[in-house]
């Protein structure tokens, strides 16, 4: 029952030694699960992703992945670090980080050929995606003259040709359209039907109550403020509010104005 992913215990980083972005973090997250992080702009969730794969490490405080605490020389270790890589895959917050290859085809393939996946699977692997995400007509474009959500949909792609075990995706839906979004949920949820851990931020709180078993709320303080069932989660109007995540929305009606809070979400469980 207990297989962690990822361990994090008093974790605190900080940019340059001067901006912080992670105070006093503790997480356990297990294999298999859905986690969504939520939480306001600058909370520090990108932060948090990017160390859980691998890119930054803890200034204080211990963070294992595997059962294993992590430090930075471990990467210097090449199979250490290439295992690694095959099991966690980040799709990361700006697509424009991630895409640096001359054609899409070329970006889509740069991860499992680097890796050593056998040609065939690669081959099976890109059908697939390609399928699923409808960019077969983008793979000789440059990716850097695409739109915002057809980087997002060719970076996406890059990770899932890695078929990592640990799928983490920065606010993987941010500026794609309903149809796509939808997609997008639905393959999230199949990987993790299929054994993949899924860690998921994101500001789009329609989304959540599917992808989480757990929800972790990061406060402007750079910390968690609660975890729990997204139910529980998105009940709380006081903690979403005070965490940027809904707005008081005003609007006239019939002559009168109202003033309540808006989710973002809608709750229609009558129908
Ligand atoms: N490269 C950087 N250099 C210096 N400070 C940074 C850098 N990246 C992030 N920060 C700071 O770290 C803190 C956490 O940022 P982070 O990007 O993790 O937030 P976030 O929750 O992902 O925000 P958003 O919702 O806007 O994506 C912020 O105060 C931010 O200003
Ligand atoms: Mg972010």
């Amino acid at each position: 029952m207990d297989n962690p992913a990822f361990e994090l215990k008093g974790v605190y980083f900080s940019y340059l030694g001067k901006f912080p972005a992670l105070r006093g973090v503790d997480m356990h997250i297990e294999q298999g699960k859905k986690i969504t992080v939520i939480g306001a702009n600058g909370s520090g969730k990108s932060t948090l992703l990017h160390m859980l794969d691998g890119l930054i490490f803890p200034d204080k405080g211990v963070f294992k992945a595997f059962g294993r605490e992590f430090k930075e020389n471990d990467f210097n270790d090449e199979e250490f670090s290439g295992n690694f890589r095959k099991k966690v895959g980040l799709v990361f917050q700006n697509p424009d980080a991630q895409l640096f290859c001359p054609t899409v085809k070329e970006d889509i393939l740069f991860g499992p050929l680097h890796l050593g996946v056998q040609k065939k699977e690669i081959e099976k692997r890109l059908e697939e995606v390609l399928g699923i995400l409808e960019i077969k007509d983008l793979l000789d474009r440059s990716p850097h003259q695409l739109s915002v959500g057809e980087k997002r949909k060719v970076a996406i792609a890059s990770s899932l040709m890695i078929n990592p075990d640990v799928l983490i995706l920065d606010e993987p839906t941010a500026g794609l359209d309903p149809l796509t979004t939808r997609r997008i949920i639905d393959l999230l949820i199949q990987a993790n039907e299929a054994g993949k851990t899924i860690i998921t931020s994101t500001h789009d709180l329609h989304i959540v109550e599917e992808i989480s078993d757990i929800v972790y709320v990061f406060s402007q303080e750079k910390k968690i403020v609660k975890s729990g069932q997204p139910d529980v989660i998105l009940e709380d109007t006081a903690l979403l509010q005070a965490n940027n995540l809904v707005h008081i929305h005003s609007h006239g009606h019939k002559g009168k104005t109202h003033i309540h809070p808006h989710l973002h979400i809608e709750h229609h469980p009558e129908h």
